[in-house]
């Protein structure tokens, strides 16, 4: 089984380059069925989820060229099945799409209901309540969601928490629905601006997605497009702690310096030097950083998906900081690893508080999602000695090349799948 090893202590020096916007393609792919003619996108990052989906929507009988590792071209005029049903599929969350992409250009899907990251319950009840009050009749049956209208029907839709995939799903269908809809309270997230951007380019009437109002006025059909995916907010802010917590130089490119705000300011705050360029951003890291406190929120607050690479850049940082989350409940599973590496955090329901240590240690210790995987391999570069991170599929899942950018910047890691190959590693960094 593959995993990462590491050996830590070194500052990361350098420069990296951001791969394109996993959950945004993820958005965007799914839409791209909802016309017959051809798009071509670029800036495809090349990671398990967005291959797994391409393989789904050949799967359902759409042309999928890879122009290259990170273009692609999809025709959907020869789909013949509205019932997505893959092995693969089932795993990731993001496959919901095709709930909202399928309904709204054929009025009618199938779609098992989604897996994904194991951060807490994800239900999707406001995505279910968008798609009835166009019009269309849901059901869950059969570990599947089930939606049919003879007519999708504009709307006026709040919604009762902020949800990306609902706001995104609701978007694809009321985009060929007959009128007008207004989606409240939607999730603001760039990746969310990216896949309306993407479906007007095709033809679509949607405003002030990135607001606190989406207007849809839906139109009859879509049409091919040529569109470039926006740079990963969240892989640029974990390059960005990754400088933070080695006490490293690091300018990571290609980037939208706005999106990365939130992050930028707390990096700020515990005394890392952070300079904007138009597309990059460098982040300097100090001998000492000190302490603060995080909430997680909707965009533009601080991002989820930053929680854990934040965490243990603090867990190196002098004093008490307080970390909240408060959007996945089940997000703190990493502490239990990061204790065994020497951290020192406690959770109380959805805050961890962390003391700062001095040093972290390295040890064996498991990915238990995406984003805490990537957490563990920086922290593991920042320990001393060894660290092997175990369960890398996750990490895999939304990283593009993970540890060659890593060893572009000077870490010491290599993925290996043998025991031998640890000791290969081993003996190479001595
Ligand atoms: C998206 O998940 C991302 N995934 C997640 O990225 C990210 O953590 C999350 O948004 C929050 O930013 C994709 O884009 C594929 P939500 P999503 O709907 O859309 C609750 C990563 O690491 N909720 O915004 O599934 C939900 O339980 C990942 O790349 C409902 O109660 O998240 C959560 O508490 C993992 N009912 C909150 O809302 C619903 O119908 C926000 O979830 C929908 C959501």
């Amino acid at each position: 089984m593959e995993q990462y090893i590491m050996k830590g202590g070194n500052p990361l020096v350098g420069e990296v380059t951001v791969s394109g916007a996993k959950n945004a393609a993820l958005g965007i792919l799914a839409a791209s069925i909802m016309t017959d003619e051809d798009v071509l996108i670029e800036n495809l990052p090349d990671v398990r989820d967005i291959n797994v989906l391409l393989e789904a929507i050949e799967e359902i009988g759409a042309s999928v060229k890879r122009l290259d590792r990170h273009t692609v071209q999809i025709n959907a005029a020869k789909i013949h099945a509205v019932s997505v049903d893959d092995e693969y599929i089932r795993r990731i969350r993001a496959s919901y799409y095709f709930i909202g992409a399928l309904l709204g250009k054929y009025k009618s899907a199938q779609v098992p209901l989604p897996g994904g990251c194991n951060i807490g319950s994800r239900p999707i009840d406001q995505h279910l309540k968008g798609f009835r009050a166009l019009g269309a009749r849901v059901e869950v049956s059969g570990g599947a969601v089930v939606a049919h209208a003879i007519d999708l029907v504009g709307s006026h839709i709040y919604l009762d928490m902020v949800s990306v995939g609902a706001t995104i799903n609701i978007m694809m269908a009321a985009t060929l629905a007959e009128g007008e809809t207004i989606i409240e309270n939607p999730a603001k997230e760039p990746h969310v601006v990216d896949v309306a951007n993407f479906l007007n380019s095709m033809g679509a009437n949607i405003k002030g997605a990135g607001t606190d109002v989406i207007r849809i006025r839906g139109v009859k059909h879509l049409h091919g497009t040529e569109y470039s995916i926006i740079p990963d907010q969240i892989e640029a802010g974990t390059f960005m702690c990754a400088a933070a917590i080695t006490r490293g130089d690091v300018m990571v490119q290609n980037v939208i310096p706005k999106h990365l705000e939130a992050i930028s300011a707390k990096l700020i705050e515990m005394g890392c030097e952070v300079t904007e360029f138009d597309e990059a951003v460098r982040v300097v890291g100090r001998p000492k950083h000190w302490h603060t406190d995080i909430k997680t929120l909707p965009y533009p607050g601080f991002p989820t998906d930053m929680q854990p690479q934040m965490t243990v850049t603090l867990a190196l940082a002098e004093g008490t900081s307080v970390v909240t989350e408060s959007i996945f409940e089940n997000r703190f599973k990493y502490v239990d690893e990061l204790s065994r590496m020497g951290g020192r955090v406690k959770v109380e329901g959805n805050t961890a508080i962390i003391t700062g240590v001095k040093q972290l240690t390295g040890a064996q210790v498991n990915a238990p999602d995406l984003r805490a995987g990537a957490a563990l391999v920086i922290a593991g570069l920042a320990a001393e000695g060894y660290t092997v991170v175990d369960e890398i599929g996750y990490i895999q899942r939304g990283y593009e090349n993970f540890e060659k950018k890593l060893q572009g910047l000077g870490a010491m890691i290599e993925k290996v799948d043998s025991e031998k190959e640890a000791q290969k590693f081993k003996l190479k960094v001595g």
